[in-house]
């Protein structure tokens, strides 16, 4: 595949990276998670920690652990996709160290915490409870991206399927929250076993995150516009349920301070992480169209808005949404940011007319799309919808298509263009 094609004129972290190195790597670090001792634990766990260090841990480690089973169970089409037999067998360690994650988390939950029957599915069955929706849309997402790389293992897939698995859910989602729980641990001296365990966890982590960027690497040198395509889409059609996996039970931000960190601290490290990734793989985002990330601004505002429309329920499972100006704006920003601008002419002007709340627009000049607030003066296209059910299409609650059979959504104007809507903002 890509060894013949050119490579980038500018060296990336990527070139760096090579298989054999990550296999060798994987044997000297070979750990046992059976033989971890946590007597010291369940002393700290009864004894020493709080109610609310106790219920943080366990909302926290129940992520990781069905995070862990299901990367277990989603790897073997990778391995059947890959095209170097290299890849191949580093997938098949990778998949190795997924099952003993799993084991690890679970003899933790078992043998500290006290829930469950030892076995994986009792433990999975006794921590099901903890999981947040971003998180359970997030991992449904990862299953069909592994039923589809089943019977498409075409290059272009396989981006999609590395971009979901090694990028966005191990560099960006895991590896920002192992960071929070092994300095958190380590400054209050607690859980030394599990310490030992999670730390081993990182280790293995970084290798797999440094074999997605190689191979993305590789798939990019061999067709650099067709991989990034599929790397932003794959960003794009996750980006409402990225904010959601760290929202904690009716926002009660004790799970954060309960463990010393803050939401927007967890958001800030996921994005930067992402960015970094996509760069060693030669993707910049700073010089990429509608790149699904703002990165133009401060990387503080980037970080936060997500929460924004998380707490807004502009995405996220909950209505009603909120009609507060800012989260709103960032809304239209972000349907501004994502348009298309080449899939309608310029001087295009689409209005959302709101049948109980302020009218924004769209619209489309000299290859730049903008949103404001107010009534346009000639719409191409206006919108009448309540601003709760748009809100459930943003956050993909709900099928748009469903809202115009029942009326309640009720295109105006060039229809042409409105049956391209899913084009333009995709
Ligand atoms: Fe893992
Ligand atoms: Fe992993």
């Amino acid at each position: 595949m890509a060894t013949t094609a050119p490579r980038p004129t500018t060296r990336r972290a990527a070139d760096d990276i090579n298989y054999s190195d990550l296999y060798e790597r994987w044997e000297r670090g070979n750990w046992s998670a059976t033989e971890i001792d946590f007597t010291q634990d369940k002393i700290d766990w009864a004894e020493k920690m709080t109610d609310a260090q106790r219920r943080t841990a366990m909302w926290l480690f129940s992520l990781f652990f069905h995070g862990e089973d299901a990367v277990t169970d989603g790897l073997s089409p990778y391995i059947d996709a890959a095209p170097l037999e290299e890849q191949k067998y580093f997938i098949a360690t990778q998949q190795v160290d997924e099952a003993r994650h799993s084991v690890f988390f679970n003899r933790f939950m078992n043998e500290v915490v006290g829930l469950g029957d030892g076995s994986i599915a009792g433990g999975m069955n006794a921590t099901a409870g903890q999981l947040s929706w971003g998180h359970k849309m997030i991992f449904q997402g990862l299953e069909d991206m592994c039923v589809a790389l089943r019977t498409d293992q075409s290059p272009h897939q396989f981006a999609r399927a590395i971009t979901l698995y090694h990028i966005l859910i191990e560099a960006s989602l895991a590896q920002p929250g192992q960071h929070v729980i092994e300095a958190f641990l380590e400054q209050e001296d607690l859980l030394p076993g599990f310490r030992s365990g999670i730390a081993n966890v990182a280790l293995d982590e970084q290798r797999h995150i440094a074999f997605g960027v190689k191979v993305l690497a590789d798939l990019y040198d061999a067709d650099p516009k067709g991989t990034e395509t599929a790397v932003l889409d794959v960003l794009r059609e996750n980006g409402v349920f990225i904010s959601g996996v760290a929202m904690p039970p009716n926002w009660d931000t004790s799970y954060f301070t309960a463990f010393n960190y803050s939401y927007d601290d967890l958001s800030r490290d996921g994005v930067k992480a992402l960015e970094m990734r996509l760069k060693a793989v030669g993707i910049d985002l700073h010089s990429v169209e509608r790149s699904p990330i703002a990165v133009d601004l401060p990387l503080d505002e980037r970080a936060e808005r997500g929460r924004v429309l998380l707490q807004a329920n502009l995405v996220g499972p909950d209505r009603p949404a909120s009609r507060e100006p800012y989260p709103t704006e960032v809304m239209f920003d972000s349907i501004a940011r994502a348009a298309d601008v080449h899939a309608v002419p310029s001087g295009t002007v689409i209005e959302w007319a709101f049948t109980d709340a302020e009218p924004w627009q769209v619209s489309f000049d000299a290859g730049k799309c903008k949103a404001e607030r107010g009534t346009a003066r000639k719409p191409s296209l206006k919108l009448v919808v309540s601003f709760d059910d748009w809100a459930d299409i943003f956050a993909k609650r709900v099928d748009a298509r469903k809202l115009l059979l029942t009326r309640k959504l009720r295109p105006k104007g060039n229809l042409r263009l409105f049956a391209k809507f899913g084009k333009i903002f995709p």
